[in-house]
């Protein structure tokens, strides 16, 4: 969840961390910190809260000109978000700092021994611990040797960044469980949790890999594992555009992947779409769904909601039966798996710890895994054998947007390719539907541009608003469930999502003309359906808005406002319905002068459990 980055070469070290950290701090915002080190020792500077103030702190002292260093932006675990719990800490002599992505599991165990041999604490945190180690192995040791030996005795999933003033031309780094990728200069190297802090100085980069370490001086990258034997590995090109983590004019990172969504979702389409003998073209072998019994998909938050639509395409279309499970109950709870199940891991950073650790018990009981992400190169990538690139690249804002449309497409892909191999749809009705997906973008389109200046407006009316609920039923149940999540996420205003069915069997107490109702309404199945169950919120005086077709009478008849969406057939429905709750949600926020891209208490990545 934090974010670390780390710098060695023949520059000051101060401004390449600065700009990592805010490229980074989509990861963690409660506190910053650096440490550089060059000719008076270490220079270490911390502070509460964002990364602004770490920067005024910075501008109020002598600028270090050390050419080593490393930083920290913190998402708080252990201990509250203060100075003294900010990271780097640092050993007794203080002349060695330590960052770390992750969870220390047996920090309190460790602390205990640590104290009685004298240490002194001055955090709650549990990294204050690792510091402490390597000193205690130092002595007559390499840097590496001592943070190797330290780290034989860490439990939990952690990256870790070491410097020292006693070892000036060298920076130490380890991963075990948390993303960390090695970035190389000329005469520089670097580090970070997350390609966009070194993209724009280097697209030479080396992913670490889990039980491994690296020695980075300023012309060399040695990598070792935990033994300390020395590791082959060879750096990838990355195909990477910088563009992509700049806001290009919109005011905050949400609106623009909001904008982008169109363009994505060609990406991801792209190329895909074949002929009558292969409609789709994966690239996924066809062992991965031979005699396939049972699907489960995991994966969390949005993911998770987008995984709902997944199972409902699935089942539809392909007629094999799925399931969706929060990665944080599958990891303790499994399900029955044999190798005749598909296991699909969703998730937008490929680095959530609850879906990486559910997938990697899962295979561990050998079943077939299936990822579905837009960071091939990520945690998750590694660990799943066949994967679909959703391209929908880097999303800064932490609220997912664009990364849940391009999540939806590949489930699109997906079950029709799964419909075709079985063939449980005629080639028509597969070729229907890719049509539909390929008028996606230009309907999503339409609807940013009609309806943004109308939804900046309606925003207006909710400011005194404490609660919102949401409906819709069968594919646009998960949609409501993310326009509930989205709204609560960045604006705080308690949001509920509920299939409108079940409105009636309890949640219907809620409501009253403080309460307003947004009910996903659109021709198909289940439209006069939830048309009734809008109308039993209506006779409960909440007011009503529609997500919904405006040339359908009935909707016009029931809702007090429509945020229109076109007709398009039922099943193609939930990539534009979400669209309005975006924006809604984000004009929300933006108007209650929110931080939208960095909302409390959350961060992009979330890796610990
Ligand atoms: C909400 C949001 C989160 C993530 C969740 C899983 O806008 O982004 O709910 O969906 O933390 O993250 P990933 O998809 O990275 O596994």
């Amino acid at each position: 969840m934090c974010g670390i980055v780390g710098y060695i070469g023949g520059r000051t070290a101060l401004p390449f961390l600065v700009d990592g950290l805010k490229r980074l701090e989509y990861r963690g915002y409660d506190s910053a910190g650096i440490a550089t080190v060059g000719e008076s020792g270490l220079e270490l500077v911390r502070a509460k809260g964002k990364l602004h103030n770490l920067e005024e702190k910075l501008n109020g002292v002598a600028q270090s000109t050390g050419t080593v260093g490393i930083g920290h932006t913190r998402w708080a675990t252990h201990g509250k978000p203060e100075e003294h719990n900010a990271h780097p800490h640092t050993d007794a002599s203080g002349r060695l700092a330590v960052i770390q992505n992750g969870i220390i599991e047996n920090y309190a165990e460790l602390r205990l021994r640590l104290k009685e041999r004298g240490c002194l604490f001055k955090s709650e945190t549990d990294t204050e611990v690792i510091p402490h180690l390597i000193a205690c192995r130092l002595a007559g040791h390499s840097l590496l040797e001592a943070v190797l030996a330290a780290v034989g005795e860490l439990k939990g999933a952690f990256a870790i960044a070491v410097v020292s003033a006693d070892f000036p031309d060298e920076l130490v780094v380890v991963r075990q469980q948390a993303p960390l990728v090695i970035g190389f200069g000329a005469g520089e190297n670097y580090f970070a949790s997350d390609v966009p802090a070194i993209v724009s100085h280097t697209t030479r980069v080396l992913t670490l890999q889990d039980g491994e370490c690296a020695r980075l001086t300023r012309t060399e990258v040695q990598v070792h594992d935990f033994s300390g034997a020395r590791l082959r590995r060879t750096p990838r090109s990355l195909n990477w555009n910088p563009s992509l983590v700049e806001k290009r004019g919109f005011r905050h990172f949400m609106l623009k992947e909001i904008h982008e969504q169109p363009g994505v979702i060609r990406d991801t389409l792209e190329d895909r779409i074949g002929d009558a003998t292969g409609p789709i073209r994966l690239g996924l072998s066809n062992d991965l769904f031979a005699d396939l019994e049972r699907i489960y998909i995991i994966a969390c938050g949005t993911s998770w909601h987008a995984s709902l639509v997944g199972k409902y395409l699935i089942e539809e279309l392909a007629g094999i039966a799925t399931e969706v499970n929060y990665a944080s109950e599958f990891r303790y709870c499994p399900p029955p798996l044999n190798p005749r199940t598909l296991v699909i891991g969703v998730s937008q950073s490929g680095e959530t710890g609850d879906t990486n650790a559910a997938l990697t018990a899962a295979k561990a009981r050998g079943v077939r895994l299936l990822g579905i992400t837009n960071r091939p190169e990520s945690s998750l990538g590694a660990l799943v054998g066949e994967l679909i690139d959703t391209r929908a690249g880097m999303e800064i804002g932490v609220a997912a947007t664009k990364t849940f449309t391009a999540q939806l497409v590949a489930f699109y892909l997906l079950a029709l390719h799964l419909a075709h191999l079985r063939g449980t749809q005629p080639g028509e009705r597969i070729r229907e539907i890719l049509i539909g997906l390929q008028q996606l973008p230009a309907q999503i389109e339409g609807i940013l541009d009609t309806q943004e200046r109308y939804i900046t407006e309606l925003a207006r009316e909710f400011d005194a608003t404490r609660d919102f609920i949401f409906i819709g039923r069968g594919l646009n149940y998960p949609i409501a469930l993310e326009g509930a999540l989205k709204l609560k996420e960045i604006s705080y205003i308690h949001a509920e999502g509920y299939p409108a069915g079940e409105m009636k069997h309890g949640p219907i107490a809620l409501l009253d003309s403080e309460v307003p109702v947004v009910a996903i309404a659109v021709p198909g199945k289940v439209y006069e359906k939830t048309l009734s169950n809008a109308q039993e919120a209506k006779a409960r005086d909440a007011r009503l808005i529609g997500v919904a077709p405006l040339d359908e009478p009935a909707a016009v008849e029931t809702f007090d406002q429509i945020l229109p969406v076109p007709v398009v057939e039922e099943i193609l429905s939930p990539i534009l319905t979400v669209v309005p709750l975006q924006l809604l949600a984000y004009h929300i926020a933006a108007r209650r002068g929110l931080d939208v891209d960095q909302p409390r208490n959350l961060a992009k990545s979330v890796t610990v459990e």
